[in-house]
């Protein structure tokens, strides 16, 4: 039986980017010692406290269906932290709980584009972006972000390709770079957003992990808010990736018809896991700032390690739990770099060309383990660049 065309090209014809990550995962099970720096999970568990309330609500009962938009604490909970976060006026008609960033994502396109509308997004990019997309029936279409603009992206490329055009999908603090988008990057996105008519999808699910600089959401900027859908989760901000819970924030007619969506795909969220996120997000900044910490503390490890030599440069990294590492002067592609890296020193990293054509030559290293270890990999990594160049 043929099956649907939308589903049978979701990858597109492209490598998917995850051969090292599979090769690390191969050599780990066959008892290989690999330093795991792929992918963006914490190396703490969900906070104990979080546990226990999500145990309470089980146990009290809060195991039936549970409203498809979300209960309406979270709902509101989400909007008073997006309020007093941008001064955007935000109430429980702006939001609805989804299973996790991801689905918000797919959810968010599927209520602003039809069916051959192209989807505009920036390379370097998430590596589900282009498949979530055509998961919608869009066609994704790439805007370079380059390494000597530090991969903010310029308004002036997004306009190149934005005729025509339903919405452009945005990501800061990004995944991969670490960059933060500064405010005069958002206000000419926001230019073109306005001027080409297009819907804007602003991925925040990293704005508790915010290292250097201010995190603006473009929301908040002038005429922005009607044109704009933004993605959260309480994966990266509160250590939750497996309880799958985030959420959109977008105009009310949006979140409307994204509830009719939810009632017919995912029929909601959990109730306990809800709870669990209520009780997390009640805690605010302290328990944010906590669970943070350790990549701040580990993006200063790196500087300290990257200081004094040249062969391994670093983009600025701004936020999030990634460093992106600019590893040209060896020769090397980030594939080739990453390859022969894990096969002699037994670091697992992510090649830039698993995010697009943009970080090539580049490595992405997840900040995602303990200190000292992390050290150590940075160091045998600085030491087998330089190897390289001789
Ligand atoms: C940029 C970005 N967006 C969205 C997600 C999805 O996160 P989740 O579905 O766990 O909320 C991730 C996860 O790594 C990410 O890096």
């Amino acid at each position: 039986m043929k099956q649907s065309d939308r589903i049978s090209t979701l990858l597109g014809d492209g490598d998917d980017g995850w051969g090292i990550f599979l090769k690390a995962r191969e050599m780990i099970a066959a008892g290989s010692d690999v330093v795991e720096l792929t992918i963006g999970e914490h190396d703490i568990r969900t906070h104990p406290d979080i546990l226990d309330a999500m145990n309470k609500a089980a146990i009290a009962g809060h195991t039936g269906y549970a409203e498809v938009p979300g209960i309406m604490t979270l709902r509101q909970a989400v909007a008073a932290r997006v309020q007093a976060r941008t001064g955007v006026p935000t109430t429980a008609d702006n939001v609805m709980i989804t299973p996790g960033g991801q689905s918000a994502l797919f959810s968010a396109h599927h209520a602003v584009c039809d069916d051959g509308d192209t989807a505009l997004y920036i390379d370097p990019y998430y590596a589900t972006y282009p498949a979530t997309l055509r998961a919608v029936g869009a066609i994704p279409q790439t805007i370079p972000a380059h390494a000597h603009d530090n991969f903010q992206p310029r308004a002036s490329e997004i306009a190149k390709h934005a005729k025509g055009a339903k919405s452009l999908l945005i990501n800061s603090p990004n995944n991969p770079t670490g960059v933060l988008y500064s405010r005069a990057t958002l206000a000419g996105i926001a230019d073109v957003c306005r001027t080409h008519d297009l819907w804007l999808i602003s991925d925040e699910v990293y704005d508790t992990q915010i290292w250097q600089g201010e995190h603006i959401s473009p929301r908040a900027l002038p005429d922005m808010a009607d044109r704009t859908l933004v993605v959260g989760s309480m994966s990266k901000s509160y250590a939750m990736t497996g309880s799958r819970i985030g959420w959109i924030v977008a105009p009310e007619a949006v979140i409307a018809n994204l509830i009719n969506l939810a009632t017919h795909t995912t029929y909601g969220v959990p109730g306990f896991i809800q709870d669990a996120a209520l009780f997390a997000l009640e805690q605010g900044a302290p328990l944010e700032a906590e669970i943070a910490a350790p990549f701040a503390r580990r993006r200063e490890i790196a500087m300290d390690v990257l200081a004094g030599q040249n062969v391994v440069k670093h983009v600025p990294c701004m936020g999030a739990m990634y460093l992106m590492l600019d590893i040209r002067a060896t020769g090397l592609s980030g594939e080739g770099f990453a390859d022969a890296l894990l096969d002699v020193e037994h670091i697992a990293t992510m090649p830039g060309e698993s995010f697009g054509q943009s970080a090539a030559g580049h490595l992405r290293v997840a900040m995602t383990v303990e200190d000292e270890a992390f050290r150590e990999a940075l160091e045998r990594l600085v030491e087998f660049a330089k190897g390289l160049v001789g």
